[in-house]
């Protein structure tokens, strides 16, 4: 295909993350990175990442949010940022028309995600957080399985866990552990993809309430680096999370239906980036299933968001809501989960939120 079609996205800063998520753009057919801002970079250091990270020599070099935002010759962002200042950042994205694709979390707390979505709505822009493991084949192959009534029956438990051990220097300098930053510390980061992994197990339906766990680990500035919560759905249905920062790398799923139980080990990252895996049991014979992965997740995710903008684009249809509503429906969740730790491990109540 021409290079004209292809969704021509901006990327604010120069981390780790963007070198990643270049690497998936250069990979999706139909995207390719337009621009870069980065206003901690000076524009030859600026220029010389974009050449070190394999950008298209026609990539345009801004030292400023506000004139990414403007250029003509782009059609979305992507917004690695810090937390703190998703609100400002995604709402001026969509009021100068960016489709915008967010690292997750995505904002503080749900009020603040609910204005985010207010002005993607108003300016009819694409929004979808960067969760890239929602997009492994993988994770659709799982999702199949788990609402197969005949072979999985319906779900009645579902455990996840994400924990890494931070080093210390991450434990002193990173933004998850900084107030002002990614104020949601080990909740956000590592619990997000634990509560979009029992969310994805009951098939996106809120749970009734959500308990923290005993025995949540702040530091000094009151950020979460540990923690654990249980959910409840009607029906005896629960799931439990647990997040850390202090613990040793763990990605778990582990669901139980009533006729057969799925576990995964690497959920967030497969061990392998080009066949994932997972098991399936019922009884004592266990089933191992490989499902393979032409391109890594977040190539996969950023096909998916191109072609979400490419349908607004070259067809003129409306955004398509679905991505949104799992991500304020994590909001929701991970905000919960801090509220219940807040309040003394009080069970909080989801009902008309
Ligand atoms: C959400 O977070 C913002 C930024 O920290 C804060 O100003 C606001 O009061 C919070 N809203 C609620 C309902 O907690
Ligand atoms: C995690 O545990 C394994 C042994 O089970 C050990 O080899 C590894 O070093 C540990 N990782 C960290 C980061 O502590
Ligand atoms: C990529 O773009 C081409 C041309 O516009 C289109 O036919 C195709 O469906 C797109 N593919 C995806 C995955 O969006």
């Amino acid at each position: 295909m021409s290079g004209d079609n292809k969704i021509r996205i901006g990327v604010m800063s120069c981390t780790n993350i963007v070198r990643k998520l270049s690497r998936a753009i250069n990979l999706a057919p139909n995207a390719t990175i337009a621009a870069i801002a980065s206003i901690t970079t000076s524009i030859q250091e600026t220029k010389s990442f974009a050449a070190s990270n394999g950008f298209p020599p026609t990539v345009k070099i801004h030292s400023s949010y506000e004139s990414l935002l403007e250029d003509p010759d782009v059609d979305a962002v992507y917004v690695p940022i810090p937390t703190s200042l998703h609100l400002e950042w995604v709402i001026r994205a969509a009021w100068n028309g960016k489709h915008v694709l967010l690292d997750k979390p995505v904002a503080l707390n749900v009020s603040d995600f609910d204005l985010i979505v207010a002005a993607c709505e108003s300016n009819g822009v694409q929004f979808m957080d960067g969760t890239q493991w929602m997009h492994n084949p993988r994770t659709t192959k799982i999702n199949e399985l788990i609402t197969d009534s005949e072979s999985f029956g319906h779900i009645k438990s579902v455990h996840s866990c994400f924990s890494f051990a931070a080093s210390e220097t991450f434990l002193k300098n990173d933004i998850r552990v900084k107030p002002g930053l990614d104020g949601l510390g080990a909740l956000g980061d590592a619990g997000w993809y634990t509560i979009q992994a029992v969310l994805l197990a009951n098939n996106f339906k809120l749970p009734k309430t959500v308990t923290a766990l005993s025995g949540p680990v702040l530091n000094d500035a009151g950020i979460v680096l540990s923690c654990g919560a249980l959910l409840s759905w009607e029906e005896g249905v629960t799931a439990t999370i647990y997040c850390s920062f202090l613990a040793n790398l763990t990605m778990e799923i582990t669901a139980i239906g009533t006729k057969g139980t799925l576990r995964v080990h690497d959920f967030v990252i497969p061990f392998q980036e080009t066949e994932a895996s997972f098991t399936t049991s019922t009884g004592t014979c266990v089933n191992d299933h490989k499902v393979m992965t032409e391109l890594p997740q977040e190539a996969c995710m950023v096909i998916e968001f191109a072609r979400l903008v490419g349908e607004i684009k070259n067809k003129g249809t409306k955004p398509d809501g679905f991505w949104l509503s799992i991500s304020r429906k994590t909001q929701l969740l991970v905000d919960a989960v801090k509220e219940s730790i807040d309040n003394n491990l009080e069970p909080v109540f989801l009902s008309g939120r």
